[in-house]
């Protein structure tokens, strides 16, 4: 058994728990901090660092990271402070802990704990796409089960406007939309999505997948679609998974 520490960094809240890499079940409770504002690199290795004595975890860490990251470097920074373009995210968190440490975007790591473990087990055939609604929009996309790393499909245009500034979790909240105008939104989305990639399957993650049953009758798209099963906690165990690697 593989026991790693997985790291889920949002716009909101940094979460982190002790993952069994065989059964993606977490070892130790999970803890949730507060993303710092600015969410600049050395508060933010600070947090980590919290949360690696929290677990008193000296293993390797696994980060799932809301920005395009690419063999460690982070390469956007759509909801987190502007300072991190051009960071090596695995640098910066390994020095603060002490840990070995690799990151990966946020939602290939969800992805990766769904295809594993949830609503794309035992799919190894054919095009699946995951889309995380959180305060952005992530995405990524396994065809025969691989993974094609950094898939932005987030800040498609939708309606002259960046579509995670419309149909994001976030976006729901701040505007106060109903699930009805959210719903709609998102079916938007969905469809511009579809017609772009003809994925054989539609997972959609992100917090707000615990609440499908609330909008899920204004989605009415071509394709098959489900809810995530690993809700909340798909990030930190894919981290954890992409770790192991
Ligand atoms: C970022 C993606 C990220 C997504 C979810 C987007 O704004 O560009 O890299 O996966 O938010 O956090």
């Amino acid at each position: 058994m593989a026991e790693i520490m997985g790291v889920d960094v949002g716009g909101s809240g940094i979460k982190a728990a002790i993952v069994d890499t065989d059964t993606g079940e977490f070892i130790k409770d999970r803890k949730k901090l507060d993303t710092p504002r600015p969410s600049k690199p050395e508060a933010m290795a600070l947090v980590v660092k919290e949360l690696a004595t929290h677990f008193d975890w000296h293993g390797k860490i696994g980060v799932g990271f809301p920005t395009v990251v690419k063999n460690g470097i982070c390469y956007t920074a759509a909801n987190i402070h502007k300072s991190w373009i051009g960071a090596n995210i695995e640098g910066v968190f390994g020095t603060a802990t002490g840990c070995l440490v690799k990151a990966l975007n946020d939602a290939d790591a969800a992805g990766m704990a769904e295809m594993k473990f949830g609503a794309g087990k035992g799919i190894d055939n054919g095009v699946v796409l995951v889309l995380t609604l959180g305060t952005g929009i992530g995405s990524a996309i396994f065809v025969n089960g691989q993974l094609l790393p950094n898939l932005e499909l987030g800040h498609l245009e939708m309606g002259g406007k960046d579509a995670e500034k419309q149909a994001s979790a976030n976006v729901k909240e701040t505007k106060k939309l109903t699930w009805k105008e959210w719903g709609k939104r998102v079916n938007d989305y969905l469809k511009m999505v579809e017609n772009l990639i003809y994925p054989d399957l539609i997972i959609l993650g992100g917090g707000v997948s615990s609440r499908y049953a609330k909008y899920q009758q204004f989605i009415n798209i071509r394709t098959r679609i489900v809810p995530a099963e690993l809700m909340n906690n798909a990030g930190i165990i894919g981290a954890a998974l992409a770790a192991l690697e």
